[in-house]
């Protein structure tokens, strides 16, 4: 397959040397900005990849939406298969390239947006084909995940765990997508669409790591537990999409407390095949080359659809999904939620709620911090 790829950083470097040294492949021409095509096959506009009659696929790997959807459009259009890493785009454009890529007869393929070199979204497009996809979820965001693994194992505090993700190229310097669990839920929204036709888009329940403090983290670890932060999508039986991000407190010997440094967990739940679990690294140069790889690999054996042409924009509704949560706060607030169970800790209170709906318990704690107070929540289950 001969191949164009739209951006040459991080990922776009990966993607050209694989491309370069795998059978079958071959790189025609690399999109960079004007005045930076110091090679004979980088080029400046996407009208050039577009015209190329020899390029087959088009990888995007440039980031952001504009003007990677206009881009994308453009090879569609031009009867080019596209493949993307970038899940911002797929997010917000998705059903939109799905149906491009239909109307002009390729294919649109984005494993790599999801989970990096874990073959998440290829082995839940595969799996839809022939099982009922109760649940899907896991670690998908490997920044977060090094941060909480750094402070449980190795006793850093937030600020100390930040550093070092930055310091190790993890963590953006603006680390906010990633700690707020926004990248993560942008990586549940494609799984949803995958797994169930329907791109959640607005609704979600998102906690992020913000609020752990050591301290938290010394007193869960004392009853055996450690956090995670887990994204969990899902369908009721009546069609509705379930959708959110939050920690989660889990029992040592879980799956998920297996899941060290920035390594991610892929999980999802057939209703014949069971849990099936995927733990690999979720980012990096060659990583996510290799997902986008697999993807060029599967067109050339005619798998071209991840998201259908007739994928619909959903909200979320978290409130068919219950559960018990860890929660420390003030102890002068403790009557805002309802504990089963909750012990005097200074000026604290921490204790375990009953069961509640995902929706209702983020709503309470929002408007616990509204009213200025200060509050750690963690599920007490995936
Ligand atoms: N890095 C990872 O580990 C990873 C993992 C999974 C998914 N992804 C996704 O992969 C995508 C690329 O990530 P990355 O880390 O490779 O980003 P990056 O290092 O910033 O590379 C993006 C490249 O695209 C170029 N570019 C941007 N707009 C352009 C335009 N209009 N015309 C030509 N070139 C343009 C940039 O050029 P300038 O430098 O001149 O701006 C840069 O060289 C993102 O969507 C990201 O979310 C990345």
């Amino acid at each position: 397959m001969k191949v164009s790829v739209l951006g040459y950083g991080t990922v776009g470097v990966g993607v050209c040397s694989m491309l370069e040294a795998a059978e079958g492949m071959e790189l025609r021409k690399v999109l960079v900005r004007p005045g930076k095509a110091d090679k004979p096959f980088k080029v400046c506009s996407i009208e050039e990849i577009c015209a190329d009659e020899e390029t087959e696929a088009v990888v995007e790997v440039m980031g952001g939406v504009e003007p990677a959807f206009s881009f994308l459009s453009a090879a569609l259009r031009a009867g080019k298969h596209a493949v993307t890493s970038n899940k911002a785009l797929v997010a917000a454009k998705g059903p939109e390239l799905a149906k491009l890529a239909k109307e002009n007869g390729v294919g649109f393929l984005f494993s790599a947006a999801c989970g990096g070199a874990v073959p998440f979204l290829h082995n839940l497009a595969l799996a839809v084909e022939s099982d009922r996809i109760l649940s899907v979820g896991g670690i998908l965001n490997g920044t977060t995940n090094f941060m909480l693994d750094s402070m449980q194992r190795r006793g850093m505090d937030y600020g100390e765990a930040l550093k070092e993700a930055q310091a190790l190229g993890y963590a953006e310097a603006d680390p906010t997508a990633d700690v707020s669990g926004l990248d993560a839920l942008r990586k549940i929204m494609l799984a949803c669409a995958v797994a169930y036709n329907k791109l959640p888009c607005e609704g979600f329940s998102l906690e992020g790591i913000e609020s752990v403090t050591a301290a938290d983290v010394r007193h869960f670890q004392s009853k055996g537990l450690v956090l995670r932060l887990l994204v969990s999508g899902g369908m009721s039986e009546d069609g509705r999409i379930c959708a959110y991000v939050q920690p989660c407190l889990l029992d040592s010997s879980s799956p998920e407390a297996s899941v060290l440094k920035n390594f991610n967990m892929a999980k999802y739940r057939g209703e014949n095949s069971g849990d099936i679990i995927l733990i690999g690294q979720g980012a990096g140069r060659y990583p996510t080359a290799s997902a986008v790889l697999r993807d060029l690999s599967d067109l050339t054996h005619g798998r071209r659809e991840m998201m259908k042409d007739s994928c619909e924009r959903v909200a979320a509704d978290n409130s068919f999904c219950t559960c018990r949560y860890y929660v420390r706060l003030g102890a002068g607030s403790a009557d805002a939620l309802p504990f089963a169970e909750k012990e005097r800790d200074g000026e604290l209170v921490r204790g375990v709620t009953e069961r509640v709906p995902v929706s209702e318990m983020h709503a309470r704690v929002k408007a616990l911090r509204e009213s200025g107070e200060e509050v750690f929540f963690a599920a007490m289950e995936g």
